[in-house]
């Protein structure tokens, strides 16, 4: 949670029956330690006074533009200028009329034509007054002059009980993009590409049977949610899981090695690379194409052949990635083995999983929701990490963060050089 303390925040309260929820915003915005001043239309003085309000904000609440005191006190321009945002909620669709439009003839529409501070509002109407011609008309042009909407939702009207788009946003939901406009999340990687292979790869036998290992994705798929979330644009080439698709990704679901290699290489090139896949070793060197049958007493022999190693091709690539990162699952000499393997693929990191009883991950790494891993890096490139049992979500971010730190460098080096001149 972003720390959102001594901000402060002019709120707008219109007259609809969403007003009662916006009482409830007050007090998790001042948990939060953000200062809320209020304005109230008339309007919204039918729904909750102003006593209520003010005895949640501890502040005196405006109600009018031509109040003397006010304008003597503080005045409109003030009161739209000293919040760090403006939010309105509920937002009618009277009120996005006038700001849509520019009228001024209230205390709420003049300070939202005052402010030069960010907008941000949460409108409620009856479904049919949301998709009216006219309220279509004003959210394109208030999105055009950069006002920001959060919801409105489906779902029964309060006084109506009429279904349709149109309830406003839960408090919840408008604090967390209240959050997000006061305390933009940082997006470190920005600008940056990333491919991440994820999952086991299913080796066919013949059309119904297959080669598979028991890979659940879940680590693989956080790193490329996380990825996402620090803002770079992720590709995520899965084998068969049963996991959702992670937000804010291209995923590219395969089943071989052989396709996994393929789609990868088709998104070169990348800064990252992020190979999670427990990528079958061998396949079977002549898959059937008709199901094998049970004929005669000797079991058919299947000869295996190599797969591609991805993480080596993709680490010897003549479009390599700046970072290329590998996994290695691990019983014992954790970090010796971790290092061979490393050189011997050629990849900047290794997360090396402790896959051994005394991992401490109950059930064992594969399929469970933590992981105990050990960073192993070239020579030069940065300190070795032992890191504590984690969820494989903490997992993710750690790693994200040690990728935004290697970005973040003024100039990134190249792998050759850091093993030239070890820092
Ligand atoms: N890898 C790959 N393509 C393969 C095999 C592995 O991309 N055909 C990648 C994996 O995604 C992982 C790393 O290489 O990043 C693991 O290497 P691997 O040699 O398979 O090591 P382990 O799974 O640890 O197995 P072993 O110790 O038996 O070699």
């Amino acid at each position: 949670m972003a720390d959102l303390t001594g901000k402060r925040l002019l709120l707008i309260i219109g007259g609809g029956i969403a007003a009662y929820k916006v009482l409830e915003l007050i007090r998790r915005l001042k948990e939060r330690g953000v200062s809320v001043r209020v304005v109230m239309t008339a309007a919204a003085q039918h729904f909750i006074t102003p006593l209520s309000v003010g005895a949640l904000t501890n502040e005196r609440v405006f109600t009018d533009l031509f109040d003397l005191n006010d304008e003597r006190e503080i005045g409109h321009i003030r009161l739209s200028r000293q919040a760090d945002l403006v939010v309105v909620a509920p937002a009618t669709a009277d009120l996005m009329a006038k700001m849509a439009s520019g009228f001024c003839n209230d205390l709420a529409s003049t300070a939202l034509m005052a402010t030069d501070k960010p907008v941000l509002i949460a409108p409620a109407m009856n479904p049919k007054m949301w998709d009216h011609p006219a309220t279509r008309r004003n959210v394109k042009q208030l999105t055009a002059d950069g006002i920001a909407l959060i919801g409105p939702e489906a779902g029964e009207m309060a006084e109506s009980g009429e279904a349709g788009i149109g309830r406003m946003a839960e408090p919840m939901a408008i604090l967390a993009a209240i959050e997000e406009q006061l305390a933009p999340a940082e997006q470190p990687l920005k600008g940056r590409r990333a491919i991440v292979t994820s999952g086991p790869t299913h080796e066919p036998i013949d059309p119904v049977r297959y080669i598979a290992n028991r890979s659940s994705g879940k680590q693989g798929q956080a790193i490329a949610a996380a990825l996402a979330a620090a803002g770079a644009d992720v590709t995520l080439v899965t084998g068969p899981v049963a996991l959702p698709a992670p937000d804010g990704v291209t995923t590219i679901p395969v089943e071989t090695a052989e396709e996994m290699l393929f789609h990868v290489e088709a998104a070169l090139p990348v800064d990252i690379a992020v190979m999670a896949a427990a990528v079958a070793d061998w396949r079977v060197a002549e898959a059937a194409d008709k199901k094998l049958k049970k004929t005669g007493k000797t079991p058919p022999k299947l000869a295996l052949a190599p797969n591609p190693d991805i993480l080596a091709t993709v680490a010897g690539h003549g479009n390599r990635p700046e970072l290329v990162i590998g996994f290695a699952a691990e019983t014992n000499d954790l970090v010796k083995n971790a290092k061979a393997k490393l050189a011997a693929k050629g990849c900047d990191w290794i997360i090396a999983n402790d896959v051994s009883a005394k991992s401490g991950v109950a059930g064992g790494v594969m399929g469970s929701d933590s992981n105990r891993v050990h960073l192993v890096t070239a020579a030069g490139a940065g300190g070795d990490d032992a890191w504590p049992l984690l969820s494989k979500t903490e997992v993710a971010a750690r790693l994200v963060a040690r990728i935004a730190d290697h970005f973040g460098d003024a100039r990134p080096r190249r792998r050759d050089e850091a093993e030239a001149h070890p820092s």
